[in-house]
């Protein structure tokens, strides 16, 4: 038998680049200071706030569900690029907030927004969602799998949030950020420097819904956390890889304007930027002290407020890094919308 000729499979073409075009956010509308923390757990404002920079937190209401927050993000990310809906062709979704093993919340947020047809699915990257969002949106605009990418960082913690355990529950928080990605003819993603350190699986994680079911004690799983080891992970580790992350961007510290890390603990922003060594002018992200720790929304919600207060500005070129359960990480250096 001759052997037939097999067909050659036609390559999609995508943009030069990628770049963010638009942002949006939402926080939980009910404000939580530490004070009013410290009614609920054996700590002090003083405590809280020296430890980790946080001075008040975000809580969502009832209302406020992960899906009602993504949409209300995109809308605003939508509205500021001039797109409509029916332009999106996908919607990618950093979460662990969202319940339903399927369908996915992208998905919901598709219907709700009007996208109907668009690509759309979650990842759970916990808070380095968002930056692996990042990468995987940069990915698909430049191989031709999508032109419009709404990637979204949703968090409702504090449903999750173990107000039993003092180590953690003055920490979490609930918004939603979205970031829609274009086309660019000039690079305005660098590359994603990411990975995990697998070995620490355990040092953060979430109940199960089977430990809920064997434990009617609450209605939602928890959230556990060896904060001291995260920590240490995070001074040693990711600082160096928020290091590498520049390099590989082809750039110094010098030329960043910006540095919006994960909003974790301040200590491990003001650590990171002692060994990188940013100059005085970059202008470096404290969102964490009036919003606490909301995970994958963290950085997305971080740049929205800063472009809105003129804190940076469209074309500046910001490093951003995440990292969380897992243990995982990633950061890249972006230029802003
Ligand atoms: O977003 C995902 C990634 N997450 C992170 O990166 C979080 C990383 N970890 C942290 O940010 C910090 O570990 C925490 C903020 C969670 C805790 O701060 P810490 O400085 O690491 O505190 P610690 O757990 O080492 O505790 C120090 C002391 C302990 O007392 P002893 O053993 O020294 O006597 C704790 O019992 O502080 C005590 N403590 C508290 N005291 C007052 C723990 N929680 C509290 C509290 N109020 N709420």
């Amino acid at each position: 038998m001759p052997d037939t000729p097999r067909p050659t499979l036609t390559q999609a073409q995508g943009a030069p680049s990628s770049r963010m075009l638009a942002t949006g956010s939402v926080r939980g509308s009910r404000v939580v200071s530490n004070e009013e923390m410290c009614t609920m757990i054996d700590s002090t404002p003083e405590w809280i706030q020296q430890r980790t920079g946080i001075t008040e937190r975000r809580w969502a209401t009832a209302e406020e569900t992960p899906r009602s927050m993504a949409v209300e993000a995109a809308r605003k990310a939508l509205a500021k690029a001039g797109l409509e809906p029916s332009q999106v062709d996908a919607i990618v979704i950093a979460t662990v907030s969202h319940h339903r093993p399927s369908p996915s919340l992208a998905t919901y947020v598709a219907h709700d927004l009007g996208s109907i047809g668009a690509a759309a699915f979650d990842i759970n990257a916990a808070c380095a969602g968002f930056c692996y969002c990042t990468s995987l949106a940069d990915s698909m605009i430049r191989s031709g799998s999508a032109t419009h990418i709404l990637v979204i960082g949703v968090e409702k913690l504090s449903e999750m949030t173990n107000i039993a355990d003092r180590g953690t529950a003055f920490l979490f928080s609930d918004g939603a950020g979205a970031v829609l990605f274009g086309p660019s003819q000039t690079s305005a993603v660098g590359p994603a420097v990411w990975g995990s350190a697998a070995d620490k699986v355990e040092t953060i994680e979430i109940e199960d819904w089977t430990q809920v079911a064997d434990h009617p004690r609450v209605s939602h799983p928890l959230i556990a956390m060896d904060g001291r080891n995260v920590f240490k992970w995070a001074m040693t580790s990711v600082v160096r890889k928020a290091g590498e992350a520049i390099a590989e961007a082809g750039i110094t510290p010098t030329d960043l304007d910006a540095f919006i890390p994960h909003q974790a603990n301040d200590r491990i922003t003001d650590a990171m930027l002692r060994h990188l060594k940013l100059p005085e002018s970059v202008e470096v992200c404290h969102d964490i002290a009036d919003m606490g720790n909301t995970s994958a929304a963290s950085i997305p919600i971080a740049i929205d407020r800063m472009l809105e207060r003129g804190q940076v500005h469209s074309g500046d070129l910001a490093l951003i890094i995440g990292f969380g359960a897992g243990l995982v990480f990633a950061g890249q250096v972006v230029v802003l919308p």
